[in-house]
């Protein structure tokens, strides 16, 4: 079987674009593939975060994999800090790659603009050499995230044939898995940009553990042109094109029928539907939740996950300090 890995960085709520360009694939994907999907603790240091809002900010994360639907028995999930071996292996291989191809991360230039280098936080610089460490440690096949972190998978493939041609085969070079559509859900309130959990406008942003009133509001006073025609057209109706694709992916339609559907109805009515469809999904999440955080099914988990990922780990490890020449293996 095919192995899948992905993780999200605990550093705020978490929003319907990580549940549409992300969560949403790891569960349709996880009965297909031996699936290992993380927390992405050791990333979210980059900002300093304050200890006690992040360890609660990642239990938060792990019920809400659960919630949606992650099934331990087909994923593996586990904290990336607890797997010692993540770090290793990022310092194996921070010292294969350049500071010029560091340097092209998009996102990486978006965090520092404006920034002094002085003030910039070097984590944030070697970030998507720790992403390509998680990833090849696991001799992942295939990685889904959303459009954004496509460039730091295909460093991690450069890092991975970098690595193979230096010192023979030893990872497998993994594939990115973005999905059509919704791999870029855009905040409601500014849709020519993405929905994003560090946003100060929190009305822009839909997150899982939303109140449901709340939720409703935002979906409906979502910005959009005012020519109250549902077409899907990114580049003049970035806000009416982001609920289409909200509505698509939460109902599995097509653009073209949502279109038919909607031709005759206003904008105001299509808010409604999408935001009906919103509140059904969060609903469904947060009873789920609000059931398994009063338990410790979560440490259950947790320990069951490390047990394996550590095995699998250690041996790659090994593998790599000993085609490296390091210490006496
Ligand atoms: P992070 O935490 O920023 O986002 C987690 C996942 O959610 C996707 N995503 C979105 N998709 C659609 N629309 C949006 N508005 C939206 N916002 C976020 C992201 O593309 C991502 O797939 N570096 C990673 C975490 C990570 C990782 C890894 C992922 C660490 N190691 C190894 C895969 C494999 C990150 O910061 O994602």
């Amino acid at each position: 079987m095919k192995r899948l890995l992905s993780g999200i960085k605990p550093t705020g709520e978490l929003h319907i674009g990580h549940y549409i360009g992300a969560i949403k694939h790891f569960i349709e994907m996880q009965k297909d593939y031996e699936s290992f999907v993380f927390v992405a603790d050791l990333h979210s240091l980059t900002i300093n975060p304050d200890p006690k809002e992040l360890r609660n900010n990642i239990k938060e994360m792990l019920g809400l994999y659960l919630a949606c639907g992650l099934d331990p028995k087909h994923t593996t999930i586990f904290n990336q800090s607890e797997n010692i071996y993540h770090p290793a292996l990022s310092w194996a291989l921070t010292c294969h790659s350049y500071m010029g191809e560091l340097n092209r991360m998009t996102q990486y230039k978006d965090k520092s603009l404006g920034q002094k280098n002085e003030s910039i936080n070097s984590g944030l610089f070697t970030y998507p050499v720790l992403m390509a460490a998680d990833i090849l440690i696991y001799d992942a096949d295939v990685v889904p995230v959303g459009d954004d972190q496509k460039q730091h998978v295909e460093l991690t493939r450069t890092l991975a044939e970098r690595f193979n041609n230096r010192y023979g085969t030893t990872f497998k070079v993994p594939i990115p898995v973005i999905a059509k559509q919704g791999a870029r859900i855009m905040d409601l309130q500014d849709p020519t940009k993405k929905m994003s959990k560090t946003d100060d406008n929190q009305k822009g942003v839909i997150n899982l553990l939303d109140d449901l009133v709340v939720a409703r509001k935002k979906i409906m006073s979502a910005v959009t042109d005012s020519d109250n025609i549902i077409k899907y057209d990114i580049i003049n109706k970035p806000g009416i094109s982001n609920l289409i694709t909200i509505y698509s992916c939460l109902t599995n339609k097509d653009i073209k029928t949502i279109e038919e559907e909607f031709k005759n109805s206003n904008y105001g009515e299509f808010k409604t539907k999408v935001a009906n469809e919103v509140i059904k999904l969060l609903e469904y999440i947060q009873n789920k939740y609000n059931e398994i955080i009063k338990t410790d099914y979560i440490d259950n988990i947790l320990d069951k996950g490390l047990k394996k990922v550590e095995e699998i780990s250690k041996n790659k490890m090994l593998e790599v300090y000993k085609k490296l020449g390091l210490g006496r293996y």
